[in-house]
């Protein structure tokens, strides 16, 4: 999870999702790399006076790096979170967090023993108070700063190996959109130069795993924001679409009608602001995205992939991309022929000339 180990199956890397406890950024505890705090229900470091878990050290899998990545010891990403912290909480039973405050996913109760099922819903099927609600979440989120966590706006490096802490608040919503950016980010060699093949959590077996907990935790973070247990987010089923037909302002917001890359004004979304949208700029300056707002949405539906018609994939896409039996191949980037994650990731039209099939 967020601060734990987890066993991934990109490259070597450990997944590295950049969630940094507010209560373990500050410079004691990146001096002493412990990142163990409390549980607020007994007091106690993970939580150890209740069973729920206890203070460890990191440990690390020791598979070779890819070839994607030549390096050792640059990124602050590598061998997450070795370069912060080499102690966390580990959790027993069905405890999970960086205190161990937190159930399993699927698992609730004061003891997280009882089980839960979650279902994600189409948004068509969703009414019209229930799509206003989550309407109305998403908007809480994006006001709400998260209680529980902040951003690095430094490398280890800028913050002097920990000794200077550079962190930032950030609301719950823009949270994700920096974990986003942060996995995905390029590496920052010093001077002008960036390592740009990197990319922790796409275009390598890491791919589903990492999408998976990051919607998961997305999930959990808006209820334990709203107090709505069962919240969980609707999907859109894109099969067969023609064009983004959520694009709407019911929905996720219309074309304004003066500027194709602007969302209509009356669309909910459209006095949102973004971040971590300027990745040439951050890497000239050899620095993170600080979660500074940038401007308003920007959203061109349709008009990214110019070339693919159909845009979106069809039916008979999904199905051949379900009928594939091997979740990864050969070379495990981009280019990996008849593996599931990539055919599903990159959206690989089979039948067209200029791309690899499948
Ligand atoms: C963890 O980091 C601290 C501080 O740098 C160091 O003293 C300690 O030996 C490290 N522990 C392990 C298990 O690597
Ligand atoms: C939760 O566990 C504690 C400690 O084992 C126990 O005292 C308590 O009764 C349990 N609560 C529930 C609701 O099962
Ligand atoms: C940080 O640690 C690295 C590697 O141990 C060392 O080379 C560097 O001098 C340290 N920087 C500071 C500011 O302490
Ligand atoms: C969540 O769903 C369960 C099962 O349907 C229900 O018993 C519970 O009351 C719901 N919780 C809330 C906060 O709506
Ligand atoms: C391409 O995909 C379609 C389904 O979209 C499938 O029926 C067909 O067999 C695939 N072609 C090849 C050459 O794999
Ligand atoms: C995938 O298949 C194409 C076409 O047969 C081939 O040119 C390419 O080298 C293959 N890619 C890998 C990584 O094996």
């Amino acid at each position: 999870m967020f601060l734990a180990v987890l066993f991934c199956l990109c490259w070597s890397f450990q997944i590295s999702s950049g969630h940094f406890p507010r209560a373990c950024a500050t410079s004691r505890n990146l001096m002493a790399k412990e990142c163990c705090p409390p549980w607020t229900g007994d007091g106690s470091p993970c939580g150890q006076l209740s069973g729920r878990g206890s203070c460890q050290d990191v440990i690390l899998s020791n598979a070779p790096s890819g070839p994607q990545f030549p390096f050792k010891g640059v990124d602050d990403r590598e061998s997450w979170p070795s370069v912060f912290y080499n102690r966390t909480c580990q959790c027993s039973d069905n405890f999970m967090g960086f205190n161990c405050g937190n159930c399993k996913f699927g698992f609730g109760g004061p003891n997280c023993t009882e089980k839960r099922l979650l279902i994600r819903r189409n948004i068509y099927d969703l009414s019209v108070p229930e799509k206003n609600k989550f309407l109305a979440y998403l908007t809480l989120a994006k006001r709400t700063i998260s209680p529980a966590y902040v951003i690095p706006t430094g490398t280890y490096e800028q913050m002097n190996n920990g000794s200077t802490p550079m962190f930032s608040d950030i609301n719950i919503y823009d949270l994700f959109v920096w974990m986003h950016y942060y996995v995905s980010r390029d590496t920052l060699l010093g001077g002008s130069e960036v390592w740009r093949d990197i990319d922790f959590a796409h275009e390598a077996p890491g791919f589903l795993p990492w999408h998976r907990l990051f919607l998961l935790r997305w999930e959990r973070e808006i209820q334990e924001l709203t107090g709505d247990e069962n919240f969980t987010i609707p999907y859109w089923d894109w099969r067969d679409a023609e064009n983004c037909n959520i694009c709407t302002d019911e929905f996720l917001g219309g074309r304004h009608p003066e500027n194709p890359n602007l969302l209509s004004p009356a669309s909910f979304f459209s006095s949102w602001q973004i971040i971590c949208s300027r990745p040439e700029e951050y890497n000239s300056q050899q620095a993170l995205c600080d979660g500074t707002p940038e401007g308003p949405l920007l959203r061109n539906p349709g008009n990214h992939d110019q070339a693919k018609t159909p845009k979106l994939p069809s039916s008979a896409d999904v199905e051949f991309c379900l009928s594939l039996t091997q979740y990864e191949t050969g070379s495990m980037d981009r280019t990996a022929n008849f593996s599931f994650r990539n055919t599903l990731e990159v959206f690989l039209n089979n039948g067209s000339e200029d791309t690899v099939l499948c």
